[in-house]
């Protein structure tokens, strides 16, 4: 599974980028909108970067111009991806794009029907957003899990992107119902790491080759 972290700092980007997992980016306007600066120079800076997918956000309710502003995006670096909303102007769009092989990521899907048509469209991804259907009381995952499903059965090629993620026992399960992606905040990336026994572990190795580093010394003044 394709790990991408979902953020616009160029820090955390580095930050990522510097440990050699992550394959791309996603961002949307709100993310933008924490950010300083112009919004095309950072998703350059951010392609740049990751060297890898980078899902930029139209913000449009019509299809026309979200054609306009995605075929915008598309020319800043061959890494975009144009993120499209999935209502039906959006769905329009993105055959569109798609018909002129331009990367398409469907976002705020909250059901697998609606992945179905993001797929019937020629989406590249969609994103189910898991962490905003679980706070609305629906089991999230299940989402992937069918759409999972679905676009295996009839080979559809468009790649599950599981977003919206809120913690690793996310990732964990988006990973064994075969996401193609996970796309997580930094703060999730950092605590995928983390495990108690691994800092006691390490704390033990080291305590042990101090000792072993004070008895060569020791030897060595006999
Ligand atoms: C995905 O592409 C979205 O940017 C993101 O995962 C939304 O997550 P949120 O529900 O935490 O805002």
């Amino acid at each position: 599974m394709k790990i991408f972290l979902d953020t616009a700092n160029l820090d955390e980007i580095r930050e990522g980028a510097a440990l050699g997992v992550v394959d791309g980016v996603t961002t949307n306007p709100s993310l933008m909108a924490k950010e300083d600066g112009d919004y095309k120079e950072m998703l350059k800076e951010i392609c740049d970067i990751v060297r890898g997918p980078v899902s930029a956000e139209v913000v449009a309710d019509e299809c026309e111009e979200m054609l306009r502003q995605g075929r915008e995006f598309a020319k800043l670096s061959e890494y975009i991806v144009v993120k499209i909303p999935l209502i039906p102007e959006g769905i329009k769009a993105v055959k569109k794009l798609s018909s002129e092989e331009i990367k398409t990521n469907v976002t705020l899907c909250f059901s697998a029907n609606q992945g179905l048509l993001a797929a019937k469209a020629g989406a590249t991804y969609i994103s189910p957003f898991v962490g905003r259907l679980d706070d609305a009381g629906n089991d999230g995952m299940q989402v992937v899990a069918d759409l999972v499903e679905i676009y295996e059965r009839y080979a559809l090629p468009t790649r599950v992107l599981a977003a919206s993620i809120r913690h690793p026992m996310h990732v964990l399960e988006a990973a064994k119902l075969g996401a193609d992606v996970a796309t997580m905040p930094y703060k999730i990336l950092q605590q995928l790491f983390k495990h108690p026994l691994t800092d006691l572990g390490i704390e033990a190795f080291n305590r042990d080759w101090a000792k072993v580093m004070e008895r060569r010394k020791a030897n060595a003044r006999r």
